[in-house]
């Protein structure tokens, strides 16, 4: 099923300069990016998106890392694409996570692990609303994967 999530290059992400990197990967898997900026988070923005973990030992450090630099904030696009980048990202402990994934490739902390995504279609409609407007997606496009796979069907 074709679904949006929302992912972002966190501020020790965007400050190792490993932002073209990340972003190759979800181009790479054939994901299409609809929404992209680069942004600072507010506090506001940091205790919305993770309202859930309010309350947390790590919550007040959590919401200074988020707002210690400018983040890359996406909408990207694609067949069960929440489940899938989370796979790509791996697990939150770098240590956790299978090798060849973001976290594994470019993370050694728990707490700085260069990337978030959204964990289920809630998350992501919550947490694009908080970064997007709607005028800011541009998702009427056709990928080249759109269009081959959509030739491809029609041969079938
Ligand atoms: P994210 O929300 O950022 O995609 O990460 P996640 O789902 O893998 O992990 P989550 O449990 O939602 O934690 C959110 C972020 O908080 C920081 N954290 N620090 N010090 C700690 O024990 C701790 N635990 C979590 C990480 O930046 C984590 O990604
Ligand atoms: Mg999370």
């Amino acid at each position: 099923m074709t679904e949006r999530t929302f992912i972002a290059i966190k501020p020790d992400g965007v400050k190792r300069n490993l932002i073209g990197r990340i972003i190759t990967r979800f181009e790479e898997k054939g994901y299409k990016i609809i929404g992209l900026k680069l942004l600072l988070p507010t506090i506001e923005h940091a205790e919305k998106h993770y309202a859930e973990h309010k309350g947390k030992p790590f919550y007040p450090r959590l919401i200074k890392y988020i707002t210690s630099g400018p983040i890359v904030a996406m909408v990207i696009e694609g067949p069960n694409v929440i489940a899938e980048s989370r796979k790509m990202m791996g697990a939150t402990k770098p240590e956790n996570a299978d090798a060849g994934t973001i976290r594994f490739e470019y993370a050694v902390s728990q707490e700085f692990n260069i990337i978030h995504g959204s964990d289920s279609p809630q998350s992501a409609e919550r947490e694009i609303a908080i970064y997007f407007k709607e005028d800011e997606i541009c998702s009427n496009w056709t990928t080249m994967l759109e269009m081959l796979m959509n030739e491809e069907q029609k041969s079938l």
